[in-house]
């Protein structure tokens, strides 16, 4: 198995759909998880397109989540205080976090408003660890890390030929420039530190994502600096679910 090669893709007609399907998916693993070893140690991230996702967690799933054993962390965020619209914590905190019986305690907010972001990146890092040493297999530090993808192939705040892309030693950093708006600069998880997971899912939907779904499917086995979702290689495969516009952008080799 050439690790970040094995995907599970799945296609549904919308993303309402495909959120239903993720939402659903996830309920499973957050049970698995505390069954296993009584926490679920979830990773989000920012975007709009997890918002129905979240809704459904919110409206469908408040009583039959395991809210009270989840932990959740965040992929990236904005240098920005958590009540400012472009937070990333603030937006998951008004959309679903705030709704559900989560102890706040277990929510690890990225702190977008420490100067300097370096140093909040430091802080973050020690909740998650350093990443594996090089030629391991990436350890399972989360049970599930959530991501999303940007229109120019970015996930998390790792934009195309950013140095963070290629960042191996350390688990979170900071950046200065974002290749897309807001152009604030960003905290961000390192493909490594993303890799640490028991399973890594993407949720994409959208014809303005197809360009991205092909750079990162087509990337060779050691993924691209071009295409940073083709970076993030945990040792599962990495399980897409995808609308059908979206798909579109999902090569003909990758299909079985
Ligand atoms: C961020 C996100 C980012 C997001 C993609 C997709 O902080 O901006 O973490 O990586 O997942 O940009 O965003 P949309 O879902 O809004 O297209």
């Amino acid at each position: 198995l050439v690790r970040g090669l094995e995907r599970r893709v799945e296609v549904h007609p919308d993303l309402a759909r495909a959120s239903r399907a993720a939402a659903a998916h996830l309920v499973g693993r957050a049970a698995a998880s505390v069954r296993e070893h009584g926490r679920f140690s979830w990773v989000i991230s920012g975007g709009r397109t997890p918002l129905a996702l979240y809704e459904i967690l919110r409206e469908e799933y408040r009583n039959s989540f395991p809210w009270g054993a989840t932990e959740v962390f965040f992929a990236d965020e904005r240098c920005v205080p958590p009540d400012h619209a472009d937070s990333n914590f603030g937006a998951a905190w008004s959309a679903f976090l705030s709704h559900v019986p989560i102890p706040r305690r277990q929510v690890h907010r990225l702190r977008g408003e420490l100067r300097p972001a370096a140093e909040a990146a430091a802080q973050y890092s020690r909740w998650v660890g350093p990443p594996a040493p090089r030629g391991d297999p990436p350890r399972a530090r989360f049970d599930v890390v959530l991501l999303g993808i940007g229109p120019d192939g970015h996930t998390a705040s790792l934009f195309p030929g950013s140095p963070a892309v290629k960042e191996l030693r350390r688990s979170v950093v900071s950046i200065r420039r974002s290749g897309l708006p807001p152009f604030v600069p960003r905290l961000t998880m390192t493909p490594p530190a993303l890799s640490s997971a028991g399973e890594v899912c993407f949720l994409v939907a959208g014809a303005d994502k197809a360009a991205a779904i092909s750079g990162t499917f087509r990337s060779g086995p050691l993924g691209s600096l071009r295409w940073p979702a083709s970076r993030i290689r945990p040792a599962t495969p990495v399980h897409w679910f995808l609308d059908r516009a979206a798909a579109t952008g999902v090569p003909r080799s990758a299909h079985r």
